[in-house]
């Protein structure tokens, strides 16, 4: 006999023990000894400990010292396992003035998070937006060479990795380097302030610098509407950022990860767990991890929403529910999606309705006053209920040399 078939023989004569414990048992008849979770007892980071997936929130550093609204700091502590800076970590907020670093904020935030035991997401060493004026202003009126502007990038990324070494566990290196379908020419391509200076290979040049300052943070590309491939033409986002990495993983680029932010909209439409689980195993593949970074589900804000129609009102809760839910659930399928982690979770801090100029709201996961959504419950009860064999324990990574 060959052992394959003894191991097989072996696995069902087990699953026969079991049983028969089961109904032999009398403690098995007791409803009580069946191990459960009780959702409605357990936060969203004890229920992701179950399959080792750390549950996140971006912070806003303003309400988390807000001394009148203890509750933001308590759902911050009691129901995330990993934080990111809202904005705090952002360039312009970092480097003011040209030399002068303003790290009070996000040390405050690092501080925070290591005495509620929670792993840091480094946001964000390059991006296009929040730029310090001195940085923009120098480049715009010639006195910022693009040879400069690159030395200062580097200097940036040195600086930054530097000083937070050791203290975060995935930094998003470069955010939103790539364009949107909806751009001119809708052929995608690499945009925006960096690439138009330094050309598209600052990318790598990214990692490898962020690399060269802190062995052991694990590397992300981070980026919006890529948790679905499209037709894989050449106005796929994802198609692009998957050949992207795929490259940088041929030429030894040390990148590690790719962060999908998931920033959607009732609007839209739903997203499908099974097609978001299958663009994750697409990059894990690759051999790199995934995680979910900015999750939100946002929704209009007609006239009779904001009127306070319920029947405008629960299909818009509902939907942004289905959105969380599809996200989550294709993380939970995938052993090398680390973390998940909302962009806020009340309504009364979001970004949203000031990016939207008050057309779009509601999109997170407690309401203004601190109620938990149909989308908290949907995602606890996707954390709750589900296990092997289609969900298992994350596998934890380490960085690529
Ligand atoms: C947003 C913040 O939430 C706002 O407070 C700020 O005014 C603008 O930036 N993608 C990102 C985040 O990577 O950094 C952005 O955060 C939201 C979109």
């Amino acid at each position: 006999m060959k052992p394959k078939q003894l191991i097989a023989i072996g696995a069902i004569a087990t699953a026969a023990t079991i049983t028969a414990t089961l109904v032999l048992s009398p403690a098995a008849e007791s409803h009580k000894s069946v191990a459960t979770v009780d959702p409605a007892s357990q936060t969203l980071r004890q229920l992701g400990a179950r399959h080792g997936l750390y549950l996140g929130t971006a912070v806003d550093m303003a309400a988390l010292a807000d001394a009148d609204d203890p509750q933001y700091r308590d759902i911050v502590a009691s129901e995330f396992s990993t934080v990111t800076a809202e904005n705090v970590m952002k360039w312009e907020t970092l480097e003011p003035t040209r030399g002068t670093y303003n790290w009070g904020p996000a040390d405050e935030l690092v501080d925070f998070a290591r005495a509620n035991r929670q792993r840091v997401r480094g946001h964000v060493l390059v991006w296009q937006n929040q730029l310090p004026g001195w940085l923009t202003e120098g480049v715009a009126d010639g006195t910022i060479t693009n040879d400069e502007l690159r030395d200062l990038l580097k200097k940036h990324i040195t600086d930054v990795v530097s000083h937070f070494k050791g203290k975060i566990w995935q930094w998003d290196v470069v955010n939103e380097a790539v364009s949107d379908p909806w751009d001119t020419p809708s052929t995608i391509h690499y945009k925006g302030f960096w690439a138009e200076h330094l050309g598209s290979e600052y990318v790598a040049d990214a990692f490898r610098w962020a690399r060269d300052a802190d062995r052991n943070a694990l590397l992300f590309y981070n980026d919006y509407n890529i948790e679905a491939f499209g037709d894989g033409s050449a106005t796929d986002k994802t198609a692009f950022v998957y050949e992207m990495v795929k490259q940088f993983r041929a030429d030894g680029v040390p990148i590690d990860g790719v962060g999908s932010q998931g920033h959607l909209g009732t609007q839209y439409g739903n997203y499908d767990a099974l097609q978001v689980s299958a663009a994750l195993k697409r990059f894990t593949d690759l051999k790199l991890a995934t995680a979910f970074t900015e999750v939100d589900v946002r929704s209009e804000l007609t006239d009779a929403v904001v009127d306070g129609s319920s029947s405008e009102i629960n299909p818009r809760l509902q939907a942004s529910a289905a959105n969380y839910s599809a996200l989550l659930q294709a993380c939970l399928s995938n052993r090398h999606c680390l973390s998940f982690t909302v962009w806020g979770f009340t309504d009364k801090y979001s970004w949203i309705p000031n990016w939207s100029d008050g057309q779009e709201g509601l999109a997170n996961i407690y309401d203004e006053d601190y109620q938990p959504k149909r989308a908290y419950n949907t995602m606890r009860a996707d954390l709750a209920f589900s296990g092997a064999p289609y969900v298992q324990p994350r596998i934890p990574q380490r960085p690529r040399r």
